[in-house]
């Protein structure tokens, strides 16, 4: 079993969208484990990103971040990280698989919908920056 984080991005909350992936989250067999909502700041949204930092579009990314409410999460199940990023579907939405989140919601390769950890470090680090272990009710 293992732990992933989520976050259900500002162009998915603002067009209402977080039950419907809630949904696709839960029939791909991960577990919703902690959950809340929040309004990142522009120092927590740099720090999330930080990895980003000299990217092109960094400015852009945190604006976009920090433009509308997101939900955090953490998620549970068997090869969790791959599994959410299987069903999250390719960063651009144009190469998405069909039936995958980002195939479905995503607007471009920025507004994009969902959040997911890329490996067992960072969704360690990831989960502690947004959630205390109180919160995590497995
Ligand atoms: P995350 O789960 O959000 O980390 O997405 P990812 O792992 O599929 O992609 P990556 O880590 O490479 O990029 C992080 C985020 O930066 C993406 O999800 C996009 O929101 C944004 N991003 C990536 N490439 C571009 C780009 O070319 N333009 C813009 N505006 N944003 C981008
Ligand atoms: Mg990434």
């Amino acid at each position: 079993i293992q732990r992933t984080f989520s976050i259900i991005k500002p162009d998915a909350t603002k067009r209402n969208l977080t039950g419907a992936i809630n949904a696709k989250i839960e029939a791909a067999g991960l577990r919703i484990i902690a959950q809340k909502r929040i309004h990142m700041t522009q120092k927590q949204a740099e720090t999330f990103y930080g990895v980003h930092k000299d990217r092109p579009f960094f400015g852009e990314l945190v604006e976009f971040m920090i433009s509308e409410p997101v939900v955090v999460q953490v998620l549970e199940g068997e090869n969790a990280i791959k599994a959410y990023r299987d069903v999250m579907g390719a960063t651009n939405p144009a190469d998405a698989d069909e039936g995958t989140i980002r195939k479905e919601f995503a607007q471009s390769v920025g507004e994009n919908s969902v959040h997911g950890s890329d490996a067992p470090e960072t969704a360690a680090e990831e989960i502690a920056y947004f959630f205390s272990g109180l919160e995590l009710v497995g």
